[in-house]
């Protein structure tokens, strides 16, 4: 057995990982399925490393060293399962078994369970940055036991993106900690593109603007505080001419946005343990309000354009507007993503550091970007920081920005401009920071259908109205 680590699942992201596991030195075995996959993988890249390939299971997991890292790179559900169950009985006490695909962190709690009843330890891990990344430095969330990390942490700290030399990869928490994390980064994701794309839509219908010279304005933009990977990558897609027609590329993609689950499951888990993502969740149904073509048809058809063109009065200032008000939305999307990973922490005893996740997405990952320095920074100095918002650099950036803010919500709505996820976070920011808010009429009608009490602003405990009788207060 010479091998230091294993994969098994030989598809783009398994492959670059395997190649990049290999050009940084590590021993990789290598299986899949269908062995085709295993030779050409040696056949083009074989010089990058030292690999050892296997066709059967058994042969893999005999040339691994002990304790044995298998690292399972196959789609999430029930390919994962029959991985697992395929693999557990070769595996011997102490042995690791990492599952770096998208997994539902609940399904990540139930598989390491099973597999520390076998003495194994499961390691859901979530693996940020599409293929590239995988190949040349993705960013790495490892749940699972902290004795699995003495073995894993080295290896993959090696092979993670490195921002001034720190590595995009840390221990999150035990069991599932790791895949929830990576579940919350995709639906920051999720909302992040859609505050990008409503920017877009915003600058398109407002300034009578081409894709091309919104790409400049774009690439303006990733010079200063909104520097990150989705704004870049959005320049280019918006400077890209379509081959076949000479049309800008996005005037030919069909506009429905598609989704494989993570920002989903994000909403679903938010709900339950009671988190208002609102950017998120906004962002989430915009995806599958844009796949409902027949209701889109039917609404266009009732409610016709009336063809009035918007023509906003000062360009620039309508462009810094927008910038804005895109910073304090995204800020708000990333406060609620953080609140959201503390009360999952919370409820499952993973004990997450907020400042370490936020540093191990300056690098790697999809959402990376400049300001996850601030995040951390922010984390850092206050561990039990009520909310992001309210953190110097941050409350200095959404309070400078609110009157664009509100203008820019505002034009939108006056010209027709569907913006859900920058009216949500508006409407998030003001809900927070009210004097008081109509949940105080909520209350009392609750107590009035359903006897369901109330607290007072002025005296301890629970009340209820006789609503039906003489309207007089009991203590509940
Ligand atoms: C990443 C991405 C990656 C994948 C998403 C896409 O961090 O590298 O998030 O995991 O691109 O799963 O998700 P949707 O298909 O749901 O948009």
């Amino acid at each position: 057995a010479t091998a230091q680590i294993g994969v098994t699942g030989l598809a783009v992201m398994g492959r670059n990982l395997a190649r990049n596991l290999a050009r940084n030195g590590f021993t990789v075995a290598l299986h899949n399925r269908s062995p085709e996959r295993t030779r050409s993988l040696v056949a083009e890249h074989g010089g990058e490393g030292t690999f050892v390939p296997s066709e059967s299971m058994a042969d893999f997991v005999a040339s691994l060293e002990r304790p044995r890292a298998v690292t399972v790179m196959v789609k999430a559900g029930a390919p994962t399962d029959a991985v697992i169950d395929e693999l557990v009985p070769l595996l011997e006490e102490g042995d690791i078994v990492v599952d770096c695909g998208n997994a539902h962190f609940a399904d990540t709690r139930r598989r390491e369970e099973a597999l520390r009843g076998h003495g194994l330890h499961f390691v859901g891990t979530g693996v940020s940055g599409g293929e590239e990344g995988a190949l040349h430095g993705p960013s790495i969330m490892p749940g699972g036991s902290a004795e699995s990390y003495r073995k894993l942490g080295p290896i993959f700290e090696r092979i993670a993106a490195q921002v001034e030399g720190v590595p995009c990869c840390r221990h999150i928490g035990p069991d599932g900690a790791g895949h929830f994390v990576k579940m919350v980064h995709n639906g920051i994701e999720y909302a992040d593109m859609q505050l990008i794309a409503e920017a877009y839509d915003l600058l398109r219908a407002g300034l009578s603007a081409s894709p091309a010279e919104i790409a400049e304005i774009f690439r303006e933009w990733n010079g200063g505080e909104l520097e990150s990977f989705l704004i870049e990558i959005t320049a280019d897609v918006l400077r890209h001419t379509d081959a076949a027609t000479g049309r800008p590329f996005v005037d030919v993609v069909l506009d429905q946005a598609e989704q494989k689950g993570t920002g989903r499951w994000t909403v679903q888990s938010a709900l339950d343990l009671g988190i208002p993502i609102t950017g998120i969740a906004e962002a989430t149904f915009a995806r599958s309000l844009s796949g409902h073509a027949d209701q889109r048809a039917a609404a266009r058809r009732a409610f016709p354009d009336a063809g009035e063109k918007w023509q906003v009065d000062d360009r620039d200032t309508f462009v810094e507007d927008v910038r804005r008000a895109l910073l304090a939305s995204k800020i708000v999307a990333y406060a609620q993503g953080f609140d959201h990973i503390r009360a999952g922490s919370r409820e499952y005893d993973w004990d997450i550091d907020l400042g370490g996740t936020a540093t191990i997405w300056r690098g790697g990952c999809i959402i990376r970007a400049r300001f996850l320095d601030r995040i951390r920074e922010a984390y850092d100095t206050e561990r039990d920081l009520p909310t992001l918002l309210v953190a110097p650099w941050f409350a200095d950036r959404v309070g400078a920005g609110v009157p664009a803010w509100r203008r820019v919500v505002a034009d939108a709505a006056r010209a027709g401009v569907p913006t859900p996820a920058f009216s949500s976070s508006l409407a998030y920011f003001d809900a927070l920071r009210a004097e008081r808010l109509p949940a105080a009429l909520i209350q009392g009608l609750r107590d009035n259908f359903g006897a369901h009490t109330y607290h007072r602003v002025d005296r301890e405990g629970s009340f209820h109205t006789l609503w039906a009788g003489d309207r007089s207060e009991v203590e509940a």
